[in-house]
């Protein structure tokens, strides 16, 4: 029987890791510009940070999680998502004494989700997070950095919809009068809604199903219920937000499926992902840090998804990086001038020119068909060369064919002449 790779998870490729690193290397750019320094966290954690943390109502607790006992009786957990493992981390090591922190991860996430397009049990994220101030000025910057690495991507056409979910002062309210509105509609709600009902009303404002849609259309706003405090923070984003030309639109919708969130939530999304369209979303969690043990810090933050991202681009064509290829390829035509391209080879990698051999090949017509765009010089090394002690060098953008000193195998190249 032949093993596969498990349900929802995939392997990057060799020949697609290149577009991985794209994506990554723009988003440790974005980090770098504002001023994020990245925090490593481990795969798993202690179970109950997470069912603390996240929420025991969310769908990412009550079905989600890889659990699993270690070998002695403690329940781990794969991570879920960073913000929590952040926040642990940030309360474990201290690292809250300094304000605000800016932190970013990059990596690995688990989810026992049904898989499909843009949904994976295993998935990627990089995200930010901005801990220790309450003040909409740095909400507005980490969203103008989640815009600005999407920019960097030349992604166009996404949506930035934003919402407040109030704090302790005024969710309560909130949450009074979306449970009296949904009671008397409950047996029109889905069987999960139905469930969401009695543990956190406030999810059925995102369900998919579309009578749930119907219903939740006409349920109360969260922004009708911002006490004062909540209501000027977000006019202020606002403000803030259109200073750093950011188009954005008010969608009282938007929740968010962990609930450590207070005040501002936001998602990204692109119309060209099918269902699951997000490819970013975050917002400020004030409470996370009391809820897993610690003191009461105010944090936001964003995650997005690189699977997503990378589907996007492949989809607009917006992808403009090119794999990683070997500047000069070594050819030795006959077996005698082995040892000599050998040589050849090891000094062009000794210098740190990214160079590769023809290893047994010998057909000059095949290898030059095969290689990519990448290669620039092809180093020839046959008996006329070996007697003479040159390289027969070929360019391959001009065609170019010259021969030079074997022993200007690695100038040449810094040089760049022909
Ligand atoms: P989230 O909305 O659960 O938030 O995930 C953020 C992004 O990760 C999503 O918008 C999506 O692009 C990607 N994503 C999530 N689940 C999957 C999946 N199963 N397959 C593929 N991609 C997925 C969080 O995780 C929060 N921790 C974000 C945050 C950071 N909030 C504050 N700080």
């Amino acid at each position: 029987m032949k093993i596969s790779a498990p349900r929802g998870t995939s392997d990057v490729l060799p020949q697609d890791s290149y577009k991985w690193h794209y994506i990554e290397m723009a988003a440790r750019r974005i980090a770098a510009t504002f001023g994020y320094k990245e925090i490593r966290t481990p795969i798993f954690e202690h179970t109950e940070l997470f069912t603390r943390g996240i929420g025991k109502g969310s769908d990412i607790v009550r079905k989600e999680m890889y659990t699993f006992e270690d070998k002695k009786g403690r329940s781990m957990t794969l991570r879920p998502e960073g913000t929590a493992t952040v926040m642990r981390s940030v309360l474990q090591n201290n690292l809250y004494l300094k304000s605000p922190l800016k932190l970013f991860y990059l990596g690995p996430f688990f989810r026992y989700e049904r898989p499909q397009e843009g949904r994976f049990r295993q998935f990627n994220q990089f995200g930010l997070e901005a801990i220790g101030l309450d003040d909409a000025s740095i909400d507005a910057e980490i969203i103008l950095a989640a815009c600005s690495l999407f920019t960097s991507l030349d992604l166009k056409h996404l949506q930035v919809q934003l919402n407040s979910l109030g704090c302790s002062s005024c969710r309560p309210k909130y949450r009074e009068a979306l449970i009296s509105f949904f009671d008397s509609r409950i047996d029109k709600l889905c069987s999960d809604c139905q469930e969401r009902f009695k543990v956190n009303p406030l999810r059925i404002l995102d369900c998919k199903n579309p009578d749930c849609k119907n219903i939740a259309d006409s349920a109360p706003s969260t922004l009708e219920f911002l006490c004062e405090s909540c209501k000027n923070d977000f006019l202020d984003l606002e403000q803030i937000l259109k200073i750093y030309e950011i188009d954005f639109t008010i969608n009282p919708k938007i929740v968010r499926g962990l609930d450590y969130y207070t005040k501002t939530v936001f998602e990204i999304t692109s119309g060209q992902l099918g269902s699951q369209d997000a490819i970013c979303g975050g917002g400020r969690y004030n409470g996370l840090a009391e809820e897993i043990g610690g003191k009461s810090i105010p944090a936001v933050g964003f995650a997005a998804g690189i699977e997503r991202l990378l589907a996007l681009m492949q989809k607009t064509g917006s992808f403009s990086g090119i794999p990683v290829e070997p500047r000069v390829f070594v050819i030795s035509i006959e077996d005698s001038c082995r040892l000599k391209a050998l040589e050849i080879l090891y000094a062009l990698r000794k210098n740190g020119i990214h160079s590769e051999f023809s290893y047994g090949k010998k057909n000059i017509k095949k290898i030059l068909g095969s290689l990519g765009e990448g290669t620039e010089f092809v180093y020839i090394i046959g008996s006329d060369e070996l007697a003479a002690g040159t390289i027969s060098v070929k360019n391959m953008k001009t065609k170019c064919q010259v021969e030079i000193p074997a022993l200007d195998a690695v100038n040449f190249i810094s040089r760049g002449n022909l």
